[in-house]
């Protein structure tokens, strides 16, 4: 509920002398394609400070520097001595600290990192003087886990979700020198009440995993829109557009596809919004084999964004899924936003086409972005390289159902994914979990999940990796959940840790839902160039075997359209700490952490060979 304006133009005003301490700035909406403004990268070397006691963000008695009556007192201070002669105690100095390159992982960067757990001050100086009319924004791909952001000494506020973008305005807040710097207290320890919850299978990579930079806008300009196909309907555009700033009734916004003769032109209402929906018989539509995208332009005033969008349309009838109204299978494969080439996080465009390079080797026409939203840029190089994508909040095993706040960041991150999505073709599905144990708790949340992206987008289909239970050689599909999800999918590992490789062909799937069959994941492990009989777990030819038993069994399925084998590449995991086989890997991977491609990585392309022709698809 607003303050009355006396009290909040009080606390602007406090606010804005620093004198009243917390976040002056609530997350504002994500800003659509930031990335395509005029921006100043401050990727590259920052200055760090490991803590673990947090010593910079809590006096000894555990009060909150930016809680208290100054709001000063925090390394985000960056406080220098007056003097040369450093009277004053000062038990800190970023300048003088160590490096990290961002974007990327701090475990990765030193040993000594590996697995720590805790707070990471990093500081960054930039040279920024503001224009006249122009606003400024600051904006981080992704901080795991929890992200304190302060400019110049004042705090813009505090973000939790280790996947999702960070943004904050910073207009007024940039000093009139042009002299700024920026401090993020980064936390990626664990919280048995966060999403994810303590226990996950992969690492806790913790940092600033993603691209950081400042995005100029004019005074008002177009924050966010959506253009895409109207649900199920091939030849009508429908989308809207929202304007920041001024926010005047009537304004004038135009939509232009120059290459399919499209120039609409909508107006604002009062709340600085447009929508659209007309008819585009020309279309031609994206897919995988053929993944066109359109150079779409939006202006309004004086400002103008461009963005390269696909169109097509994705639905499910029966069993059957349809992409632009054709029955198709998705060949897919899991990924996890990791390249094993380098060590730690993705970092940049590089490592992300070569993870989409090889699943294309494979053979794929699909993806799973497996279990937390990956780089807006992967997607853009989805819809450029023709791959459909499932895409997913980190809603994975034993999150704390029964707390307000964890379903509340749940929520928080979907709808930042989708936002950050909206607009690529290649996303065909919204997944809202991974192998969630049942309870009606569960239920509830997951299923206000599955509403929740409904309601933000209605053309794309909604899903999650559902639990399955085994009876003897039968494998029954009746969870609960799947009532109220698009598709099927469950991660079934028979062969692995599920019956022996020989039960694999004899097992018979009891599916109780009459839609698409997408196995989320399957498969099992092999340490690369460790060769033996079939028999012989941890080999490559055990792993080879067990995805040949797996398709015949899998042939079973009437209703199977799809599947993602679990996984593209070994990754690192925490849990995985055998030795010899794993040594700190999770060794799925149809390719191993020094890039060699085991031999079930040939086994799965052949399966996908025939499937690409029994689908008439190349
Ligand atoms: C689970 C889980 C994955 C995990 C995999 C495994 O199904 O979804 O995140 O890595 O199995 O055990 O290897």
């Amino acid at each position: 509920m607003p303050l009355p304006l006396p009290a909040r133009l009080l606390a602007a005003l406090l606010l804005a002398f620093g004198l009243l301490a917390g976040p002056a700035y609530a997350q504002s909406g994500l800003i659509q394609n930031a990335a395509a403004r005029r921006v100043l990268s401050l990727n590259g070397s920052w200055n760090y400070i490991i803590d673990p006691y947090e010593n910079g963000f809590y006096d000894y008695r555990r009060e909150a520097f930016d809680q208290s009556k100054t709001g000063k007192g925090g390394y985000y201070d960056n406080q220098k001595p007056s003097s040369a002669q450093e009277t004053e105690l000062i038990e800190y100095d970023f300048d003088k600290s160590a490096t990290l390159q961002v974007p990327g992982d701090w475990n990765s960067q030193d040993a000594k990192l590996l697995y720590y757990e805790g707070t990471i001050w990093y500081k960054k100086s930039f040279t920024l003087k503001p224009q006249p009319g122009k606003r400024y924004f600051l904006y981080f791909g992704a901080v795991n886990y929890e992200a304190h952001v302060y400019l110049n000494g004042k705090k813009l506020g505090m973000h939790r979700g280790g996947f999702t973008p960070i943004q904050y305005e910073i207009t007024d807040r940039l000093s009139a020198s042009g002299d700024n710097f920026v401090v993020v207290k980064a936390d990626n320890t664990r919280h048995a009440d966060a999403v994810p919850t303590i226990n996950t299978d992969w690492w806790n990579y913790g940092g600033l995993t993603r691209d950081v930079y400042v995005a100029e806008t004019p005074g008002t300009f177009i924050k966010d829109y959506e253009v895409q196909l109207a649900k199920d309907a091939p030849t009508t555009l429908a989308g809207y557009v929202q304007l920041s700033g001024g926010g005047r009734a009537g304004q004038t916004v135009t939509l232009n596809i120059a290459e399919a003769g499209i120039r609409q032109t909508v107006k604002t209402d009062t709340a600085g919004r447009a929508t659209f929906r007309f008819s585009a018989k020309k279309l031609q539509l994206w897919s995988p084999q053929s993944p066109h995208r359109y150079a779409v332009s939006l202006s309004s005033g004086g400002d103008e964004v461009q963005d390269k969008i696909g169109f097509r349309t994705i639905q499910t009838r029966g069993q059957d899924i349809l992409l632009n109204g054709k029955s198709t299978f998705l060949r897919g494969i899991s990924i996890h936003d990791e390249n094993p080439l380098i060590p730690g996080r993705a970092r940049g465009e590089g490592d992300l086409r070569m993870l989409l390079t090889w699943a294309k080797e494979l053979g794929c026409n699909y993806v799973r972005l497996a279990h937390y939203p990956h780089n807006e840029l992967m997607l853009r190089l989805a819809d450029e390289m023709g791959l459909l994508v499932w895409a997913e909040v980190p809603v994975y095993w034993t999150i704390a159902w029964e707390n307000p706040a964890t379903y509340q960041n749940a929520e928080t991150q979907l709808s930042d994914l989708i936002s950050m999505g909206k607009n690529r073709a290649s996303i065909i599905i919204w997944s809202v979990g991974n192998e969630t144990p049942l309870s009606a708790p569960r239920l509830k949340f997951m299923t206000s999940l599955v509403k929740k992206a409904r309601a933000l987008d209605d053309t794309r289909l909604v899903a999650a990796a559902l639990e399955l239970h085994r009876e003897g050689t039968s494998i029954h599909v009746d969870d609960p959940l799947g009532e109220y999800l698009d598709l099927t999918s469950f991660n079934e590992y028979a062969g692995w840790y599920m019956g022996s490789l020989d039960e694999v062909a004899t097992y018979r799937f009891d599916i109780k839902y009459n839609k698409p069959v997408v196995i989320s994941e399957m498969g099992g492990s092999a340490l690369g160039g460790y060769h033996g009989d079939a028999h012989t777990r941890w080999t490559e030819e055990y792993q080879a075997a067990l995805y040949q038993n797996q398709f015949k069994m899998l042939s079973g399925i009437p209703g199977l359209r799809g599947m993602t084998p679990w996984i593209l590449t070994d990754f690192r995991a925490t849990r995985r700490q055998h030795p010899v086989y794993q040594n700190g890997f999770n060794r799925k991977g149809l390719i191993s952490n020094t890039g060699q491609k085991k031999k079930a990585f040939f086994v799965l392309q052949e399966f996908y060979r025939q499937q690409a022709r029994k689908y008439g698809e190349k």
